[in-house]
């Protein structure tokens, strides 16, 4: 398995373009799934989730195609209506084809995804709305099996917590139901809303788009269309955090300030310059120090759990104490032993994590399950002195695209380090 190594103490300075968000970019492959046409999505991004979800829609049925940043998804046919184990087990967001194949098909067998680094994960959310939506669901050997012999109709689905993959399997499923779905306490997430733009581009009644009730009045076809996903505000995040723990100054091309909402605050809070550009967003730490801010996730437009690992590394080495509170996942703190191990102060306290400000931290061999937990490793690698590997790289190719090429361009000094196979 290759590693990173990475030799700290470097300041980042120069520019990093940001590509289409991971997680916009999979539900919106799935949306191939509802129409017999081709569906072309524009600014892809190269990660190995990216390729894993591609290879469960051609076992589908579904034609893929990649040429440069362009996808072409054609689902002309439907062969399969099964997502098996070993491609579920590998990447969870592969049950955001259930909503789509009983829209279509009428029917769907997926596996269970079971849980993961990062908590149980269970997907009754994405059931109970299709039970509501008419469909039967029965468990059976690991896989759940939805069948809707009349096709989906309309409800109404009140969510009890927000589910960003519920309300997305749930709104394309309701794209093609008999009648008007009204999602309650939706998801409000921006990749949420990229898929109902790109849902609309494909002839879908959704309004709502941005808000927590979205009114879905279904369609009897959809049509091909063409749609750029949109920048990644997680990988922009990440990067903004690393140029900041360095003391460095960098530009992000190719995102967007708005897209990061909470995050901006917090950093900002934290002693970090955050402005926009006309071509993205400029990161800047050169001369202040980091200052400790207390930071608690939530959904959008709260502060992401996505960048929760990332904001803990920065705050390891910020003035004072910083409190961080995860609410989305119960068991997302994989990083904190690690940081522990290059030095970090942390404690933790349930779902909160007391992080009290150290000088320096120093390199360490280091890994992680997650690839938001690894993400965090290298931004503290990045600060720390001397040398630190970090393992299990391939948690960080499932969302970040040349990792090592964009931050050794701005001047780390970083590098893969290939294991022969
Ligand atoms: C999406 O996961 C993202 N993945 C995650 O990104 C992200 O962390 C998460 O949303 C929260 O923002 C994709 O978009 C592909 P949820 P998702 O349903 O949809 C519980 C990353 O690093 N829940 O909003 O699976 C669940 O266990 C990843 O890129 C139920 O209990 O998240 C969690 O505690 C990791 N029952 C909470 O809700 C359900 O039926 C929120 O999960 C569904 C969810």
């Amino acid at each position: 398995m290759d590693k990173i190594r990475i030799r700290g103490g470097r300041a980042l300075n120069g520019t990093i373009a940001v590509g289409g968000a991971k997680n916009a970019a999979l539900p919106l492959m799935a949306a191939s799934i509802l129409i017999d046409g081709t569906l072309t999505l524009t600014n892809l991004p190269h990660l190995a989730d990216i390729q894993t979800l591609g290879t469960l829609l051609e076992q589908l049925g579904v034609h893929v195609s990649v040429d440069g940043r362009v996808a072409r998804l054609t689902a002309s046919r439907i062969v399969s209506t099964t997502a098996p184990y070993d491609l579920v087990r590998k990447m969870r967001a592969s049950v955001l084809v259930l909503g789509p194949l009983v829209a279509r098909e009428r029917r769907a067998r997926v596996s269970l995804p079971g849980g993961c680094a990062i908590g149980a994960r269970p997907i009754d959310l994405h059931l109970k709305g299709l039970q509501a939506m008419g469909a039967e669901i029965e468990l059976s050997e690991g896989y759940v099996e939805a069948r809707a012999p009349e096709g989906l109709r309309g409800a109404e689905i009140i969510f009890p917590f927000v589910s960003v993959g519920a309300t997305e399997n749930l709104l394309m499923a309701a794209s093609l139901a008999r009648g008007e779905t009204v999602l309650k306490n939706a998801a409000r997430e921006p990749e949420v809303q990229d898929l109902a733009n790109c849902l609309v581009a494909m002839g879908a009644q959704i309004e709502g788009i941005g808000t927590d009730r979205l009114v879905v009045r279904g369609v009897d076809r959809l049509a091909p269309a063409t749609h750029s996903i949109l920048p990644d505000r997680i990988e922009t995040g990440t990067y903004a955090m690393a140029a900041a723990i360095t003391g460095g100054d960098i530009e992000l091309t190719g995102t967007r300030l708005d897209l990061l909402d909470a995050a901006v605050v917090s950093l900002r809070g934290a002693g970090v310059s955050i402005e926009p550009t006309a071509r993205g967003i400029r990161v800047q730490r050169t001369n202040a120090p980091l200052v400790g801010v207390d930071v608690m996730t939530e959904p959008y437009p709260g502060f992401p759990t996505d960048l929760q690992a990332q904001m803990m590394s920065l705050l390891t080495t910020a003035e004072g104490a910083s409190m961080v509170t995860e609410t989305i996942f119960e068991n997302r703190f994989m990083h904190v032993p690690e940081l522990r191990r290059m030095g970090a102060n942390i404690n933790l306290h349930g779902a909160s994590a007391m992080v009290r400000g150290v000088r320096r931290l120093t390199g360490a061999p280091v890994m992680a399950t997650d690839l938001r937990a690894s993400v965090s490793l290298v931004i503290a690698g990045l600060a720390a002195e001397g040398e630190t590997v970090v393992n299990r790289v391939y948690h960080l190719d499932r969302g970040y695209e040349r990792v090592e090429a964009k931050l050794a361009a701005c001047g780390a000094d970083i590098e893969r380090l290939k294991e022969a196979a």
